[in-house]
């Protein structure tokens, strides 16, 4: 059955000349027929590089808009309309302009979780994967982090020469998560690592063996000589391990680690979609696009250099 809408997708992706970004916490099934699988900073780069007249985000919300930022002419689909990031929608423009009227001399790092009306007022954008590197990389020293509190913590003990201003914001899906899930996990698996992403709350963090992006712990993940390890990070991390690597062990921090948003999309929402029964195109604004493409291509000069 699973094979036989794979197949059927893979046909009218070939018709319709669609490339399909996955991002890495949407389910196997869906990363078998996706032409690039990767954290948010690899789909940023990947979505100009494809040469299809549409691009099919599976994903959320942002990660559609930023392939409609950097790719205007392309059609850009979100086969599942309310597959949001509520992170996305904690700050609005006009929370952000009082702030940057309180904090006048810094600059706006936004995490790329945020809307495209919002990145039209931030500086820079950062990913997981990339941030400390690109606020290492700026000239400026007095930095205001939106919106994940727990990220810009974590990314200023890695720049300490930098004055990072963090604000409320966090992901409900990461943030939930304390000190002792970590005591309990191991507990119940004393050999394995604890590898965790940086939305997750400090005090979770802090006990990790290992911090990084969605790919980053992957890749961690496949590379040790380790055999167990603990996911601190949305459940459909432990399914890939499993399925990439049989012969080592991964335990969920818990079994509630979901992000109910990256589940909304099925691999029949592809089908559906593809099929102009569903999905969502993309459309955007000059005004707001131009805007907001900005801070994403400042991230990308940063990122990859
Ligand atoms: P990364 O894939 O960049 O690690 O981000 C995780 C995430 O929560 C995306 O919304
Ligand atoms: Fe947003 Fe968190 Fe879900 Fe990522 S895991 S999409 S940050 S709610």
């Amino acid at each position: 059955m699973i094979k036989d809408i794979q197949e059927k997708i893979l046909q009218l992706k070939k018709e319709q000349d669609v490339c399909i970004l996955a991002h890495c916490y949407q389910t196997h099934d869906i990363l078998e027929i996706a032409d690039y699988v990767g954290d948010s900073f690899g789909l940023a780069q990947n979505a100009q590089k494809a040469a299809n007249k549409t691009v099919m985000m599976c994903g959320v919300r942002f990660m559609a808009e930023t392939v409609k930022i950097l790719c205007p002419e392309k059609r850009v689909l979100l086969p599942e309309p309310d597959a949001g990031c509520p992170m996305a929608e904690q700050i609005d423009a006009q929370m952000l302009s009082q702030l940057k009227e309180k904090f006048p001399r810094h600059a706006v790092v936004a995490y790329i979780n945020t809307t495209a009306e919002l990145k039209t007022l931030c500086d820079v954008c950062v990913t997981s994967s990339s941030a400390a590197k690109i606020i290492k990389k700026m000239p400026e020293d007095k930095i205001l982090f939106i919106p994940d509190k727990n990220l810009g913590t974590y990314i200023a003990k890695q720049c300490p020469e930098k004055e990072i201003k963090t604000v409320y914001g966090c992901c409900p899906t990461h943030a939930k998560f304390s000190a002792a899930d970590v005591e309990k996990a191991r507990a119940a698996h004393p050999e394995a690592l604890l590898l965790v992403h940086p939305e997750c709350d400090a005090q979770v963090v802090e006990k990790a063996d290992f911090v990084g992006s969605t790919t980053e712990i992957m890749d961690y993940a496949k590379n040790s000589p380790k055999k167990e390890f603990i996911i601190g990070t949305e459940n459909s991390i432990v399914q890939h391990l499993g399925i990439d690597c049989p012969e080592k062990r991964f335990y969920p921090l818990s079994k509630d680690f979901v992000c109910h948003n990256m589940q909304l999309t099925k691999l029949s929402s592809v089908l559906h979609c593809l099929s102009g029964d569903g999905g969502e195109e993309i459309l955007m604004d000059e005004k707001t696009r131009l805007a907001a493409k900005l801070c994403i291509d400042r991230m990308l000069e940063l990122g990859n250099g």
